[in-house]
């Protein structure tokens, strides 16, 4: 994919060129033909407490691999997010008698934890997990240091900017329909 000389088009860069000078412009600045204009985003984003609570700091320090809870994060289009019984393997031996195990342990198998979302990207963008890892792209340059977090917030943006600015350095396309179906 990177490699495709078609892929690096003028218009491509044209267009990353732009949307980087309307992100630096000053908001205010009246004249200028603001095409673009990234929805608002203030980080880092935090979310209510979560439903059960979960310090990343302290699993990394288990040695505990991402993956062993994200299992798509580098296989498959999304991470994917552990339930219950993920936790269960551990903690029905570990840490059994603390509160917030208690709690975990308590609740019915089949109920779905409703973890508090950080990172989304609207249904109208391609997004992969299994491509960025293959590209070399590292967790932690889209999220951030998580294995030094006790509480997750959103640290890093997932606006259309963001990426495009890393495609850029990478010489990866920034032609829209990479991203974006384009219906035809
Ligand atoms: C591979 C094993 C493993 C898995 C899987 C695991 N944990 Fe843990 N967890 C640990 C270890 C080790 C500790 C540290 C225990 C201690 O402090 O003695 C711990 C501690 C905890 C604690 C107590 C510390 C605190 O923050 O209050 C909570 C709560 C917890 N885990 C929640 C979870 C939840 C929720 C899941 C599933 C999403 C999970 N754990 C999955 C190994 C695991
Ligand atoms: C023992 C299980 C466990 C391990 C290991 C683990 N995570 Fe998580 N992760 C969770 C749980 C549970 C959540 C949801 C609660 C939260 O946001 O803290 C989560 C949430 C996340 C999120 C936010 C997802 C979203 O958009 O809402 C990211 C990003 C993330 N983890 C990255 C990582 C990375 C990177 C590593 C390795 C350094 C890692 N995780 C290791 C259990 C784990
Ligand atoms: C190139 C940027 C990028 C990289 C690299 C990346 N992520 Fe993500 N991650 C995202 C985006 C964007 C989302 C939101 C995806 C969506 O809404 O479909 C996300 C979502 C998540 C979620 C929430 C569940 C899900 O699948 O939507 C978890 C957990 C997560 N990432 C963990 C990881 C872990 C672990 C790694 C490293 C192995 C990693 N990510 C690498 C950008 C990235
Ligand atoms: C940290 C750098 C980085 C960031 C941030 C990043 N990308 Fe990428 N992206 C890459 C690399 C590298 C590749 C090439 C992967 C390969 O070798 O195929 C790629 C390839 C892609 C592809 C083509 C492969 C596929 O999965 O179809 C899409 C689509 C894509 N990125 C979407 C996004 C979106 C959407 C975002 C923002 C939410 C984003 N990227 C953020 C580095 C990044
Ligand atoms: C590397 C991936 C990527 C490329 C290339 C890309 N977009 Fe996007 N686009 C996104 C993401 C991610 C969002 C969602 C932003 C958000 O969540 O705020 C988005 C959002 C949008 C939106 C919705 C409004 C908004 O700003 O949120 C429009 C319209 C759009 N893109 C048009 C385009 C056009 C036109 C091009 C080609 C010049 C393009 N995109 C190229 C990733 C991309």
């Amino acid at each position: 994919m990177k490699s495709e000389p078609l892929r690096q088009a003028p218009a491509a860069r044209a267009a990353f060129v732009f949307a980087a000078l309307v992100w630096t412009a000053a908001p205010g600045a009246a004249q200028a033909p603001a095409r673009y204009r990234p929805p608002p985003e203030r980080l880092p984003r935090e979310v209510p407490p979560q439903p059960v609570r979960f310090n990343h700091k302290l699993h990394a320090a288990a040695k505990i691999a991402c993956a062993d809870c994200h299992p798509g994060a580098e296989t498959e289009a999304r991470a994917g997010l552990p339930q219950r019984e993920q936790c269960m393997l551990c903690h029905a031996a570990i840490a059994a008698d603390r509160e917030e195990i208690r709690k975990l342990a308590a609740l019915p198998a089949a109920e779905t934890i409703r973890w508090r979302r950080l990172y989304r990207v609207p249904d109208f963008v391609f997004f992969s997990h299994r491509s960025h890892a293959a590209g070399g792209a590292s967790c932690a340059q889209c999220h951030g240091p998580v294995a030094a977090r006790e509480v997750l917030t959103q640290e890093l943006s997932t606006g259309m900017i963001a990426c495009m600015n890393c495609h850029a350095d990478r010489q990866v396309s920034n032609e829209c329909f990479l991203c974006h179906d384009l219906g035809q």
